[in-house]
């Protein structure tokens, strides 16, 4: 394992993306990215204070490769649950993979893959303050604590945390998780426009099933959507 840090950097996914030789583990913090990415070619505002970080998953042969769309859930899902371990606060996840408090967002995960690793990008809105221009939809847990956290501490908690929970996952308790997972789940229940490709679709979000799909009402009809598939454009109180 082998931890890279940086005052400054581009993105931190971009960083491993780059490296040869990638372990287990390995893991990139930055202070601040010049160049965040998001998912959907999205930038993310990286400023000092954020928990900025990568690392990478080896992908497991003796795993299906459908497993793997299972990723993003339990990431963000294991992410939570550390995130209750510094302060026990009403976190909810927006499936596919955000972390909600109050309404807003507080943590934003991007999965990306090359060759055989996955690296898995998270940015948390830790000790930062929220630019003017996006208050009304993010929030750092500062803002509710006003409290400074060691920032290493609680990225490698996160860390360590995710591996614990993919052991879970890997013996066989994805039900178990599953059940956890939809207990908070932040969509459920709130009217969602749903975009792929050209079309878009409006319905009301239920549970999280056990394939990792979305399963949304649409009038009389029920369909699910796939993680990798759909972007939701809207959500409001159903
Ligand atoms: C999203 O919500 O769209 C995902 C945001 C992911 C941001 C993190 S910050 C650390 C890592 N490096 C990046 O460039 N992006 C991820």
């Amino acid at each position: 394992m082998k931890i890279y840090r940086f005052d400054k950097i581009d993105s931190t996914n971009e960083f491993l993306k780059k490296c040869d030789g990638l372990e287990e583990r390995d893991v990139v913090i930055a202070k601040v990215q010049t160049a965040g990415k998001g998912r959907r070619g999205n930038s993310w505002v990286s400023l000092e204070g954020a928990g900025l970080f990568s690392f990478v998953l080896k992908e497991d042969e003796k795993i299906a490769q459908e497993e793997y769309l299972k990723l993003p859930l339990l990431v963000g899902y294991s992410l939570l649950k550390t995130l209750r371990r510094f302060e026990d606060l009403d976190y909810k996840f927006k499936w596919t993979n955000d972390i909600y408090l109050n309404e807003k967002k507080l943590s934003g995960i991007l999965i990306e893959k090359i060759e055989n690793n996955y690296i898995i990008g998270i940015g948390i809105n830790i000790n930062n303050q929220i630019p003017e221009k996006i208050k009304e939809i993010a929030i750092s847990l500062n803002d509710v604590t006003e409290k400074i956290y060691n920032l290493e501490e609680v990225i490698f908690t996160i860390i360590e945390d995710f591996f614990g929970e993919f052991e879970r996952f890997k013996n066989g308790e994805w039900f178990k998780i599953l059940k956890e997972i939809n207990e908070k789940n932040y969509l459920f229940g709130k009217r969602i426009d749903i975009v792929y490709g050209k079309i878009k679709e409006s319905g009301l979000a239920g549970e999280i099933l056990k394939n990792g799909e979305l399963e949304v009402f649409l009038g009389n009809q029920v369909k699910s959507y796939n993680v990798g598939e759909i972007h939701i454009s809207r959500e409001s109180k159903g």
